[in-house]
């Protein structure tokens, strides 16, 4: 090879795999073991191959993070895997270039963090309001509290929350049901978020969206999108949280935060499709081929995360890497509702800074769907001798499973 030629870019079709089954390729391990399918492509190499349905690739280190998430004009998400369920193939999820930048920056705007912090008070009386009162699952708590949270800041709370609750319910369950159609069910929603256009109540998203052609598309997929990532984080934050020996005030709840979305990171696993032949971090991918990046793997890393399975939020005391930190993805496509979550989430935090609320029994270890969420119950368990009575309530606070 001459001095001034490239470096040749190896082909796909070379990258390692793990060991796969006759036929089957890797599509049983898929669906059966996803995370242990993917620590094992990992021990292979910073990027592998794995036969499922289709070849796909899958990378986790920052220079493939990088590449994928970073430009849009190769790497769309029409074809991914979010097509796959009718609750996130459709909106800003599901537009690709030209149309994905001029309509994220008109979103932007409703989301920013200056925006959502207009919703804070709202949020802090909901988090108090719905604060555990007797031990309590942590997912199926933070389920109903971030479903109240996501009607106040998007719909100000004028949504039923009976049909709410019915349309994310199928969030909540085993796969497949997030993924089968409810034209029924989409049709109900659909028109309850326009009879709240017709008259949005001050200050919540659905205000400033009235009148886009798009809002009620847009505002269905970001409740979507917005509602397991972000219960599921909290389920596992509080659980953290209550079981500290020491504790923290509401102000000093981000590093913890930080460290929940690095250890099981909702968003588990993205895709895209490649527009075009490339070269994606040193790898020759042929057009139309998936690639997946995985902030699970990225954020597990033992060379970018020292003792990488260990709980320890003082890690985040510096800072947040970008590229081997990915939460909410990154770049053009990160995480529209990004700042609502962290507010929703330190507001539902706050009131359980006090050794009113202990952590009961429960393994964290994730368990894969189409987000990560708790494998087996979180118990959050409360004093009744501690716990601040309702005014008026007279004889002992009933503590039962809820
Ligand atoms: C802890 C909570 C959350 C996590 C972990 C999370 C994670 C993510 C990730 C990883 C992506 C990128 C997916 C991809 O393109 O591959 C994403 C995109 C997105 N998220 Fe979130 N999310 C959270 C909360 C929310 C909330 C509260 C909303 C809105 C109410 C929201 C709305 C969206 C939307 C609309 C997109 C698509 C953005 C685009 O394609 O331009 N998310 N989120």
């Amino acid at each position: 090879m001459s001095a001034d030629m490239p470096p040749a870019v190896p082909p796909a079709t070379t990258l390692p795999m793990p060991p796969a089954v006759p036929l089957l390729g890797h599509l049983w391990d898929w669906t059966a073991h996803p995370l242990r399918l993917l620590s094992a492509g990992a021990a292979t190499g910073p990027v592998f191959q794995l036969q499922l349905w289709r070849r796909v690739l899958v990378g986790y280190q920052p220079e493939w993070n990088r590449a994928v998430l970073g430009d849009l004009d190769t790497f769309r998400s029409v074809g991914s895997l979010s097509g796959m369920t009718p609750y996130l193939a459709a909106g800003i999820v599901h537009t690709d270039v030209p149309d994905h930048q001029p309509r994220r920056r008109q979103l932007n705007r409703r989301f920013s963090a200056r925006s959502v912090a207009t919703l804070s008070d709202q949020l802090a009386e909901l988090a108090v309001q719905h604060r555990p009162r007797e031990t309590v699952q942590a997912a199926s708590w933070a389920s109903t509290m971030v479903r109240h949270m996501l009607n106040a800041a998007l719909f100000g709370s004028a949504l039923s929350d009976r049909l709410l609750a019915r349309f994310l319910a199928p969030l909540d369950r085993r796969l497949p049901a997030p993924m089968l159609p409810r034209p029924r069910l989409f049709a109900r929603i659909d028109a309850a978020i326009a009879a709240v256009l017709a008259e949005p109540p001050p200050g919540c998203v659905a205000e400033h969206l009235a009148g886009a052609n798009d809002a009620v598309e847009q505002l269905r997929t970001a409740l979507a999108a917005g509602y397991d990532t972000t219960a599921h984080t909290l389920a596992w934050a509080a659980w953290h949280l209550t079981g500290e020996a020491e504790r923290r005030s509401a102000g000093e709840v981000d590093p913890l935060i930080d460290e929940v979305l690095r250890l099981y990171p909702a968003g588990w696993i993205g895709s895209r499709i490649a527009a075009h032949d490339t070269d994606c971090a040193g790898v020759a991918v042929p057009a139309s081929t998936m690639v997946l990046y995985s902030p699970y793997l990225t954020h597990r890393d033992p060379s970018l995360w020292p003792d990488p399975t260990t709980f320890r939020p003082a890690r985040f005391t510096d800072g947040r890497p970008s590229w081997s930190y990915l939460p909410f993805a990154a770049g053009p496509r990160t995480c529209l509702g990004a700042h609502l979550a962290r507010l929703m989430l330190r507001s539902a935090l706050a009131p359980l800074c006090t050794p009113v609320f202990r952590q009961g029994a429960g393994d964290p270890t994730p368990r894969p769907g189409l987000t990560l969420r708790p494998g087996s119950q979180l118990l959050i368990e409360v004093d009744p001798v501690r716990l601040p009575r309702p005014r008026g309530a007279a004889g002992p606070i009933s503590v039962g499973l809820r």
